[in-house]
């Protein structure tokens, strides 16, 4: 495939561009801060972007108006409703897939935490979800961790932004049944550490996953465009790439067990 980078210059591009090559692709537009958008949709299979949200939003307006029908991968954390509305928009005439978290794992993390939430009664079980992050890092809490907060939510048929807490500081009441509560650290070089644990009065449950490298994201993310090339026009995430590569397994699973 041919591959464009948007944040070609950065941390992550650098990353993509590497593994792009190595899994036998080209990298075909390498785009940063003084080149013109544009430019990412000449000769191109696939567009993947880790940048900033204001790059992407210049990206996605671009296609509203030009309507290029070139799928594309967003990395870029830290975007708001007016970028999702936007990806929304673009998706009716082109794949567009969006993800805080490229990791393949953390994406398996969040169909078990998404069955562990709809299996342990809120009632009974307080969730608190803590990350710990580089001292670099712009946007809190991470794009994962708030990812993770919202699939428990909407499992449990919650709206997110009533049941998450963000700050704790002086007087805060008793809390609340359902609540979601958050807790952000940035410090040293940390890549990214993410805990969301199920706190019951007897016992409880955590689920850790910790990066080693940011290779992951990017491997993940040539690994979401391989994907995405492949679909309709529409909006996506790692939860319809995960589910193609789980749902076979537990499929198979169910088929044993009867
Ligand atoms: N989804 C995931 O799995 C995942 C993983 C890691 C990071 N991220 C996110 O990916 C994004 C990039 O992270 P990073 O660590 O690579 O950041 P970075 O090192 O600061 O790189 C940012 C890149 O974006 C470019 N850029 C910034 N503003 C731009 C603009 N207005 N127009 C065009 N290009 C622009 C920069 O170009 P210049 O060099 O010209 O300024 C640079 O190439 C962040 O939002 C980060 O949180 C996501």
């Amino acid at each position: 495939m041919k591959i464009s980078v948007l944040g070609a210059t950065g941390a992550m591009g650098g990353r993509v561009i590497k593994s792009a090559l190595q899994s036998g692709h080209y990298v075909e537009n390498k785009v940063a801060s003084s080149d013109d958008i544009s430019c990412l949709f000449s000769n191109t299979d696939v567009v993947i972007d880790f940048s900033s949200s204001i790059a992407t939003e210049r990206m996605l307006l671009y296609v509203k108006k030009h309507m290029p029908n070139i799928p594309i991968v967003i990395g870029t954390t830290g975007l708001s409703k007016i970028h999702i509305d936007l990806m929304e928009n673009c998706s009716y005439f082109t794949p567009i897939f969006h993800a805080p978290n490229m990791s393949f794992v953390v994406s398996l993390i969040n169909t078990l935490l998404a069955l562990v939430a709809k299996i342990l009664p809120s009632q009974e079980f307080d969730t608190e979800i803590s990350e710990v992050h580089h001292k670099l890092k712009k946007d809190a809490p991470s794009g994962t961790a708030l990812m993770f907060g919202k699939t428990i939510a909407e499992v449990r048929g919650d709206n997110f932004l009533d049941v998450a807490n963000f700050i704790r500081y002086g007087i805060i009441d008793q809390r609340k049944t359902g609540e979601i509560g958050f807790s952000v650290q940035r410090c040293g070089r940390v890549i990214g550490k993410h805990k969301v644990s199920f706190v019951g009065n007897h016992e409880n449950i955590s689920i850790i996953h910790e990066a080693h490298s940011k290779e992951i994201y990017a491997v993940g993310a040539i690994h979401a465009a391989e994907w995405t090339y492949k679909q309709k026009p529409g909006l996506y995430d790692m939860r319809d790439l995960t589910k193609d590569a789980v749902l076979p397994i537990i499929k198979e699973m169910c088929e044993d067990l009867e």
